[in-house]
């Protein structure tokens, strides 16, 4: 059975009283369940930084967590006119969203394998290209074992809107008789993909990588678990963090005080 949680943080807007003080009120939907059909809507008010009151859709109330906020969650709990904001919310801010967001989470792309090599510093260079979501896997193998010494990454970079791009670097001294292998593994592949060195194809002059080297020399980026895309629509952008989806946007459902 297929679970799918995401969470949108709907809005973000932060009041400033004085240099120091500030309140912030963000909105989450989470997305669960075959067809993403239950859907529960958070929203907490935050005064720096600090929660003081939720409103949780699937209880359907407010909890204050200070003495004056738990005042004010009483009155609004027992304001019919409150609730009804509420469930406008969650239909506008979650419920409407609910195809996009399932598409969002069926997206994915196949990566394109490049194998390169540089002469000086003696490096492989795997490269994987145009692939969604972030979180890939290279592998370095030789003679079928993994090679886990002299090998660094460069993060998974944005390839504009939706894809990514990574390279991964192995020192390499050939061998008579090695193989060498580029093992990528990712979501969208039912099975790691198997690219082998070839030394006898020519040497790149010139790679296009941006990160290049910096990685062999700054050592060792380990490649996130985490992903993070950004989509840019007119108003608002998406970052999406392990299956979280962030949404700021210009407009607050509502910021009372605190
Ligand atoms: C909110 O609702 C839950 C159950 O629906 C209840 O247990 C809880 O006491 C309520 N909280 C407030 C502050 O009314
Ligand atoms: C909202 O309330 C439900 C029912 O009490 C609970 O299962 C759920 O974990 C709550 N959600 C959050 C984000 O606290
Ligand atoms: C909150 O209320 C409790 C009990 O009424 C009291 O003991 C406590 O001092 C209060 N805290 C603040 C910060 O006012
Ligand atoms: C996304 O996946 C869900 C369930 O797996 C499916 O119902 C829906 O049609 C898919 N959407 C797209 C655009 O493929």
């Amino acid at each position: 059975m297929h679970i799918l949680l995401f969470c949108l943080m709907l809005s973000l807007v932060n009041l400033v009283f004085s240099n120091e003080d500030y309140s912030q009120t963000s909105a989450c939907c989470t997305f669960k369940g075959p067809g993403l059909k239950d859907i529960e809507y958070i929203l907490i008010d935050r005064f720096n930084k600090k929660v003081m009151k939720e409103f949780n859709s699937t209880r359907g109330n407010w909890t204050g967590f200070t003495n004056y906020s738990i005042e004010v969650a009483k009155d609004w709990n027992s304001d019919p006119y409150d609730a009804l904001r509420r469930a406008f919310e969650k239909k506008l801010l979650c419920t409407d969203r609910k195809d996009y967001i399932q598409d969002l989470g069926n997206f994915t792309a196949a990566p394109t394998v490049k194998l390169n090599s540089l002469k000086h510093p003696p490096v492989l260079v795997c490269s994987a290209y145009n692939f969604h979501p972030k979180q890939i896997q290279l592998t370095w193998l030789r003679n079928g074992q993994e090679v886990t010494s002299a090998v660094s990454f460069s993060e998974a970079m944005s390839d504009g809107d939706w894809y990514y791009q990574i390279h991964s670097y192995l020192e390499h001294h050939p061998t008579a008789g090695e193989k060498i292998t580029c093992m990528v593994e990712h979501f969208s592949l039912s099975k790691p993909a198997l690219h082998v060195w070839d030394p006898s194809l020519p040497a790149a002059e010139r790679i296009k990588i941006v990160v290049g080297l910096c990685g062999l020399m700054i050592g060792f980026v380990i490649v996130g678990s985490g992903f993070i895309y950004y989509k840019r629509k007119s108003d608002a952008y998406v970052t999406q963090y392990q299956g979280r989806v962030s949404i700021p946007v210009e407009q607050l459902p509502r910021a009372d005080s605190t």
